[in-house]
């Protein structure tokens, strides 16, 4: 079987959220599995910067978009046993950061234009071209509109992941001829509500549409979570898949992980969560005492529940808390932690930033995770926090509820509630603390948690699963 994952972002060439985790993790368990993988992502002027001596040249041609004739350079290198690819054009990738340009419909336009004239020009034919997110959703429209006709493509089939409907790619109509250069005739597959929609265009036509947690897929099907695409999706529903994220079990490993002070495993972790935790205090300067530390390692925005957390911090301080916050986003939030700090120092400690190494250091020596996100596709954090041990208090949505079960019925792993509430937050919270309390029964709380599998073992098996339905029609 043979796949090109199409990503706009990859861990560890660039990434600025859960979609660059993903295609850094999940293409080297599918290669693990025995497919053929190859990723394909721009060539931001970061990684010809790191990783320039590395690349080989493999190829240039002119990829025409709309009016316009661009160049298109590609480059490759392989790691772990999967091939990457990079697009390269100066134009629209060497610029600072990875999105937020005034033209990013046109970049990512080219982008998947450039993706399957290069596959054109290559000696690579996949079975599936899998595209995540707006960015590359295009590819599924591109492919038949202008490339069908050729026998290298007869038999490809197309698969969309969508990591977060909130980001559809709208623009106005104008795009879709001038910039995108797709036909009026095949107007109809962008509009939606009178815009120009590259979700859209790839619900339409990728023969799968999946999301990334079975729970989301539900969720989509509904106004509260859908952005506007619920009647599109609820007509679709027959190509829609949840398949829930892993995260990668190498990096994140707390029995070697070289970026925390002491490692640990869940058959012996109360030294060694117990140093991480002291390492934490020194750096928020907290207080030593017998408390528990509850984390937030999260962008500061709506979604992710942070009118709940405003209006619960301070009670959960008072009542026995400490509290440690890594994130940056809206001003409204990063203002109110700034202020919690202020007021109590030595109980909470908050760094409006975002740090990779600290971060790690936060799930290794946190007691308590809290995300109680309003919508969630998948969420990895929750995941990593399990993994180092650091119990989960989340809200019962997407992949939140796929992940983290409430251990007051049984067999759970953390903290769970339903309704979007800062009352029931802060019982759960209460809950937590209370349990934590209760020495023996934490433990193998703990332990648990550090038993879930987040792995990309059960996963890889189900998108592989999913392309061999997908192969299998016609
Ligand atoms: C997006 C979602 C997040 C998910 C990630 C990876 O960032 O918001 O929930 O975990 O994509 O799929």
């Amino acid at each position: 079987m043979k796949v090109l994952y199409c990503s706009s972002e990859a861990v560890p060439f660039a990434a600025s959220g859960g979609l660059g985790d993903v295609a850094g993790s999940l293409p080297k368990a599918l290669y693990d599995e025995g497919v053929d993988v190859r990723v394909v992502m721009p060539m931001y002027g970061q990684i010809k910067e790191k990783y320039g001596d590395q690349l080989e040249f493999v190829k240039s041609f002119d990829v025409s978009l709309g009016w316009r004739s661009q160049y298109c350079g590609v480059f490759t290198l392989t790691k772990d046993g999967v091939v990457y690819y990079f697009i390269d054009n100066e134009y629209y990738f060497k610029r600072q950061g990875l999105y937020g340009h005034y033209d990013d419909g046109e970049r990512f336009a080219y982008f998947s234009k450039a993706i399957l004239e290069m596959l054109v020009n290559i000696d690579f034919t996949p079975d599936i071209i899998h595209t995540n997110d707006w960015q590359t959703a295009l590819v599924t429209l591109y492919i038949n509109v202008y490339y069908r006709h050729m026998p290298k493509f007869y038999n490809t089939k197309t698969v969309l992941t969508i990591h977060n409907i909130q980001y559809q790619g709208q623009y106005g109509m104008d795009m879709v001829g001038g910039v995108l250069g797709i036909p009026n005739e095949y107007a109809h597959q962008l509009e939606y509500e009178g815009a120009c929609n590259f979700m859209k265009a790839g619900i339409e036509n990728a023969d799968k549409v999946t999301t990334v947690s079975p729970s989301y897929a539900q969720e989509i099907l509904d106004p509260w979570y859908s952005h506007g695409l619920d009647p599109l999706l609820r007509e679709r529903q027959h190509k829609l898949w949840g398949i829930l994220n892993g995260i990668d079990y190498v990096s994140y490993n707390p029995a070697d992980d070289k970026g925390i002070v002491a490692n640990f495993t869940a058959d012996d972790f109360e030294k060694g969560k117990a140093a991480c935790k002291a390492e934490l205090r020194e750096i928020f300067g907290l207080e030593e005492n017998d408390k528990p530390i509850a984390a937030v390692v999260s962008r500061l925005v709506e979604h992710k529940g942070f009118d709940l957390v405003k209006s619960v911090a301070e009670r959960l301080v008072e009542d026995g808390y400490q509290l440690v916050v890594l994130g940056t986003g809206e001003a409204q939030y990063e203002d109110f932690f700034g202020y919690m700090a202020y007021k109590y120092p030595g109980q909470v400690g908050v760094r409006l930033a975002f740090i990779p190494a600290l971060a790690r250091k936060i799930y290794a020596g946190s007691d308590i995770f809290i995300m109680p996100s309003k919508s969630e596709p998948c969420g990895l954090s929750q995941m990593i926090a399990l993994r180092y041990g650091t119990v989960p208090v989340v809200r019962e949505t997407g992949g939140l509820r796929d992940s983290v079960h409430d251990c007051g019925y049984g067999n759970g792993n953390g903290f769970t509630f339903a309704d979007y509430d800062s009352y029931k937050l802060y019982e759960c919270c209460q809950r937590a603390l209370g349990a934590y309390y209760d020495k023996e029964n934490w433990s193998n709380l703990v332990k648990s948690a550090m038993e879930s599998d987040c792995s990309w073992n059960v996963s890889a098996k189900e998108y592989i699963r999913m392309y061999e339905d997908c192969m299998s029609q016609w």
